[in-house]
C-alpha cells in the first residue's frame, strides 16, 4: 500500500428487514421541511410509499414532494426539482428510490441555494458547491450504484447527448443515513436486479484493474467480487431469496463507498464508455457497462498482465498450472463472460439501441481518464465501441 489518502466515510447505515424504524429517529435531527424524491411510482405499488409518508406524518413533517425522477435523471428534472425545493424552503431531502433517486437528491443539495444553473457549474466545470447544502437520507429500493454511501451525482443532459457524473469531494454530500432493507428490492424487475448486479462487479472491477503495488484494496475487492458472484447464481435463480438479495445489497454499497479506492489511481474507462452509450441510448445502467466491458478489458489485458492473472486466480479459481500469464488471464476474461451470460446481461449495444450513426457522438461523450493500465484515445475508443455494436 504506498498511497497516500484520508479516509472518511460519514454516512450511518441502517441495513435489515426493520430498519425502516430507524427513520422517525433521524427525521428529528433535520428541518420540518421534507422534500420527498422518488420515482415513476415502483414505491406506491409495493407499499414503502405509504410506510414512508405514515412516518414522516408521525414525525409531524411538512411534506412536498418531487415524483417522477426518471432513470438516468436529466438536468431539466433537476431544474425542475430545484424551483419545487425553493418554493416550498425544503431543508431536508429523502430521497426513497435507486440510484437515479439518490443521485438525483444530491444534486438538487448542492444546487437548491445555488444561482448559476448546475449543469455548468457541477457537470461542465466540476466545480464544487461553495453554497449551502441540504442534508440528504435515503431508503434504498434498487441494488447496484452504490449511491446510498457516497458522494457521486450522475446527470444526464439529453439535448447535449452527454451524461456526466460529479463525485463530491466533501462528504457532506454522501446521504446523511441510509436505510437498506434488502426486502425492499425483492419487487425489482429481473433485469433490472441483473442491471445492478453487473454494476456492483463492474464498480470493484474498475479500481481493482490499477496500480501494481500490494494493497489491502484489492484483497478486500476480491472477497465482494466471489461474494457478487456466488449471491448473483443464486438471486438469478430465486429472485426472491432474502439472503442473497441481502448479500448483493451489502456488496453493492462497499463497492463504491470509497473504501476499496484507497491507494488506488482507479481506472473507470468502463464507465466512462457506458455513461456515453447511456447519453445516446438511454439503457439501464448496468447494462450499458456490460455491453462495453469485454472489449475494452480484453483491449488493456496486456497492460496489466499480472493484475488480470490474478484475477482469473483468486476470483475465478482457475488454477495457473500449465499456463502461461497470458493464458491464465484470458481465461480469467473468458470465466466472467461466461458468468455475465449466465446471469443474463445484455453483452452488446445494439441490443440497448445503439448502431454505427452513433459511433461519433459515442466517442465525443466519453471522457478519457489516465488512471487504468493504458490511456486509450479517441480512436481505440471508436474501435471499443464498434467491437461492442
Ligand atoms: O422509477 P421507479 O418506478 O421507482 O422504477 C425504478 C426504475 O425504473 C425501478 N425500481 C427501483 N426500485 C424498485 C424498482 N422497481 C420495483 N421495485 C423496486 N424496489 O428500477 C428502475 C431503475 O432504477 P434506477 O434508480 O434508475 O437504477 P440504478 O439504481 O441503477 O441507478 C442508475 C443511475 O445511477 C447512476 C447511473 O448512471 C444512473 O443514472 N450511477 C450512480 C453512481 C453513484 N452515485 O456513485 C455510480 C454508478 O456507476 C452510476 O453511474
Ligand atoms: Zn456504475
Amino acid at each position: 500500500m504506498l498511497g497516500n489518502f484520508e479516509y472518511c466515510n460519514p454516512t450511518k447505515l441502517y441495513f435489515g428487514n426493520d430498519s425502516l424504524k430507524y427513520l422517525k429517529g433521524e427525521l428529528e435531527k433535520y428541518g420540518d421541511n421534507v422534500l420527498l424524491v422518488y420515482g415513476g411510482g415502483s414505491i406506491k405499488k409495493n407499499g414503502i410509499y405509504d410506510d414512508v409518508t405514515a412516518i414522516l406524518k408521525e414525525a409531524g413533517k411538512n411534506i412536498t414532494e418531487v415524483s417522477g425522477v426518471m432513470s438516468n435523471p436529466t438536468i431539466q428534472k433537476l431544474r425542475e426539482g430545484v424551483a419545487i425545493a425553493r418554493e416550498n424552503k425544503s431543508e431536508f431531502i429523502l430521497a426513497v428510490g435507486g440510484g437515479s433517486v439518490i443521485d438525483y437528491s444530491k444534486a438538487l443539495s448542492v444546487s437548491v441555494n445555488e444561482p448559476e444553473d448546475p449543469w455548468e457549474k457541477y457537470y461542465i466545470r466540476f466545480e464544487e458547491p461553495t453554497c449551502e447544502t441540504l442534508p440528504v437520507g435515503a431508503i434504498l429500493t434498487m441494488v447496484g450504484t452504490g449511491s446510498e454511501m457516497n458522494a457521486g451525482a450522475v446527470i444526464t443532459n439529453p439535448e447535449e447527448k452527454l451524461k456526466i457524473g460529479h463525485v463530491f469531494a466533501d462528504e457532506k454530500i454522501m446521504p446523511r443515513f441510509s436505510i437498506l432493507n434488502p426486502k425492499y428490492t425483492l419487487t425489482l424487475p429481473q433485469y433490472q436486479m441483473v442491471s445492478g448486479i453487473y454494476d456492483i462487479f463492474n464498480h470493484i472491477c474498475e479500481q481493482y484493474f490499477s496500480g501494481d503495488d500490494d494493497n489491502t484494496s484489492d484483497y478486500i475487492s476480491e472477497g465482494l467480487m466471489r461474494s457478487v458472484i456466488h449471491s448473483s447464481r443464486i438471486a438469478v435463480k430465486d429472485p426472491q431469496n432474502y439472503e442473497a438479495r441481502s448479500n448483493l445489497m451489502w456488496t453493492a454499497t462497499w463497492a463504491l463507498n470509497t473504501l476499496i479506492s484507497r491507494g488506488k489511481t482507479t481506472d473507470w474507462m468502463v464507465h466512462m464508455l457506458g455513461q456515453s452509450a447511456g447519453a445516446c441510448t438511454n439503457a439501464a445502467h448496468g447494462m450499458t457497462l456490460a455491453a462495453v466491458s469485454l472489449p475494452y478489458y480484453r483491449r488493456i489485458m496486456n497492460d496489466g498482465l499480472p493484475k488480470f492473472a490474478r484475477f482469473a486466480e483468486n476470483v475465478w479459481g482457475i488454477s495457473p498450472d500449465e499456463k502461461t500469464e497470458k493464458e491464465l488471464a484470458e481465461a480469467g476474461l473468458r470465466a466472467m463472460e461466461n458468468w455475465m451470460k449466465e446471469i443474463g446481461v445484455v453483452m452488446n449495444l445494439t441490443d440497448l439501441g445503439a448502431d454505427e450513426s452513433m459511433i461519433p457522438d459515442l466517442v465525443n461523450g466519453t471522457i478519457i481518464l489516465d488512471g487504468g493500465y493504458r490511456k486509450i484515445d479517441k480512436d481505440e475508443i471508436a474501435e471499443i465501441f464498434r467491437e461492442s455494436l
